[in-house]
């Protein structure tokens, strides 16, 4: 279901949409854009003069043309300020000439600016990634569509055509829709998407490639490998807990000492469980596997790249309901690690899951481990709907995720580990608790119940419960509601710097 995307010269080009990218103040520096200038007897200048057409980021403007151009339309899409020009310029830039030619459809060919300090692969690739993502539709349960939408059908980049440039295109194509589809599993309704679905939907894309194998555990394995607490999280709930497990091993890993390990967090619906949550923070909570989403789409990136990068990715997917089944504060659990946790809340049970997924990926070899998950309010509180939060046991790993993050758009911000932050999780009656009394600091005392079972090696915690799902358009190429993605980009970057 990929969608085609094509390198020619301007000149070359035939489309339904032609896209030009301009700062703020417009210049028309570039050569494209003096070309479609004169095209057009200095319109562009005429409109960005009476403040019709302006450069700001996130803004479009779409003209219909007589024939004085190779398409029909133009679409004119602000990058911000010239020296402020990055990747996330390109992609809201790409974001917004989608939105605007949404009505339009077919083929949208792009220009680009060689006037600018940004690479023409990095422009493409910003281009590419954001035309895709801000096509991404939320409403795919609608059974009537009244908004006149038409799909692209083709991207076009309109430059002299290279092999980097044609590489650097498909990567961010390919990366761009697995992050949609992660965004379709954080939007499906708990209702649909169960844990069994979900490790029915990792089965599928493991057929789908080569180097890729795996599937779900079910409850009978769950309790065999004696991980009590994913069992207690999921025993509530008639939706049956899974582990996913994928595993990437291509012909010739570029270095095969090195494995890494991907551990989601998969609640597909948050209710909190006996300690329940009010019902207006409800309805988001089908969001709660989005770490997981990311994680599988994640991996499935990886192997649709070719990335010569062993991997594992372990999934812990369950529902927190409420039921008379359902764990208890109070209760005690053993993990599969062997470590005892006393139930204190039942709402802290994204790292019951985690605990027992982690032991897992160490325990099938993962050298390198980074967890994703939406684990604590407070999180959102303090980063909002942009950045994560990054918790590491190791300086090496948290620099080379922070600059896979910095590259992906999939932003994250450091966070301290520290041992005295133990404390406040010690039980009186077992290893652990889940949860501090304290209303202090819980996304750091998550990470440092995390840390118990992160197990020997680098291991990093990314705390995503901002950005994963949104209640409204951020303003940039992530301009609709609900599930972004977060981790799918970040993931395939990661990868490729390990490759
Ligand atoms: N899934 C929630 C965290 C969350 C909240 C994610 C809002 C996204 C938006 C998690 O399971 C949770 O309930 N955490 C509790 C932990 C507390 C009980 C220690 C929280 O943060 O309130
Ligand atoms: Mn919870
Ligand atoms: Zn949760």
């Amino acid at each position: 279901m990929s969608l085609p995307i094509e390198i020619a010269l301007p000149g070359q080009v035939q489309a339904d949409v032609l896209a030009l990218p301009v700062t703020d103040p417009v210049e028309l520096a570039g050569d494209a854009a003096r070309i479609v200038e004169q095209k057009l007897d200095g319109r562009l200048a005429r409109l960005a003069q009476t403040g019709e057409l302006k450069g700001e980021a996130g803004r479009a403007l779409m003209l219909h043309l007589g024939g004085e151009l190779q398409a029909p339309r133009l679409v004119v899409a602000g990058l911000g300020p010239r020296d402020e020009v990055g990747l996330d310029s390109f992609r809201t830039a790409g974001a917004a000439a989608a939105r605007a030619a949404r009505s339009a459809g077919g083929t949208i060919a792009w220009l680009l600016d060689e006037s600018l300090q940004l690479s023409l692969e990095d422009q493409a690739r910003g281009l590419v990634e954001g035309t895709i993502l801000g096509s991404y539709d939320p409403g795919r349960w609608k059974t009537r569509r009244e908004d006149g939408r038409r799909p692209f059908e083709r991207i076009v980049i309109g430059t002299a055509p290279n092999d980097v440039l044609r590489q650097e295109v498909e990567r961010a194509g390919l990366v761009a829709e697995a992050a949609n589809r992660a965004r379709d599993l954080a939007n499906a309704p708990p209702n649909e998407l169960t844990p069994a679905a979900l490790a029915l939907h990792a089965a599928r894309l493991a057929e789908e490639h080569e180097h890729l194998s795996g599937g779900g555990l079910g409850p009978d394995e769950i309790s065999s490998l004696g991980m009590g607490a994913l069992e207690a999280v999921g025993r509530g709930s008639a939706n049956e807990p899974r582990l996913i497990v994928l595993r990437h091993e291509p012909p010739q890993p570029a270095r095969p000492e090195v494995v890494l390990g991907l551990v989601g967090k998969a609640i597909t619906f948050d209710s909190g469980g006996l300690s329940i949550k009010p019902a207006s923070s409800m309805q988001d909570m089908k969001g709660d596997m989005s770490g997981g989403a990311g994680v599988i789409e994640g991996i499935g990136a990886v192997a649709a790249l070719g990335l010569p990068v062993r991997a594992v990715a372990v999934v812990a997917a369950a529902e927190n309901a409420v039921g008379s089944t359902a764990f208890r504060p109070g209760d005690i659990l053993r993990s599969a690690s062997g470590k005892t946790i006393e139930v204190t809340n039942t709402d802290a049970e994204g790292r019951l899951v985690l605990a027992d997924a982690l032991w897992y990926a160490r325990r099938e070899g993962a050298t390198h481990v980074v967890d994703l998950a939406t684990l604590t309010g407070a999180m959102e509180l303090a980063l909002g709907d942009l950045y994560a939060g990054l918790f590491a046991n190791d300086d090496e790993w948290r620099d080379r995720l922070l600059a896979a993050a910095e590259r992906s758009g999939d932003l994250l911000w450091p966070f301290p580990l520290h041992k005295r932050y133990r404390r406040y999780i010690d039980s009186t009656y077992a290893d652990l608790k889940n949860s501090s009394e304290l209303r202090q600091g819980s996304p750091a005392l998550a990470a440092e119940f995390l840390h118990e079972f992160a197990g020997d090696g680098p291991w990093a915690h990314v705390d995503m419960a901002g950005p994963a799902f949104l209640e409204r358009s951020r303003g940039d190429y992530l301009d609709q509601p609900g599930g972004t993605g977060w981790g799918v980009r970040l993931i395939a970057e990661l990868a490729t710097s390990l490759s």
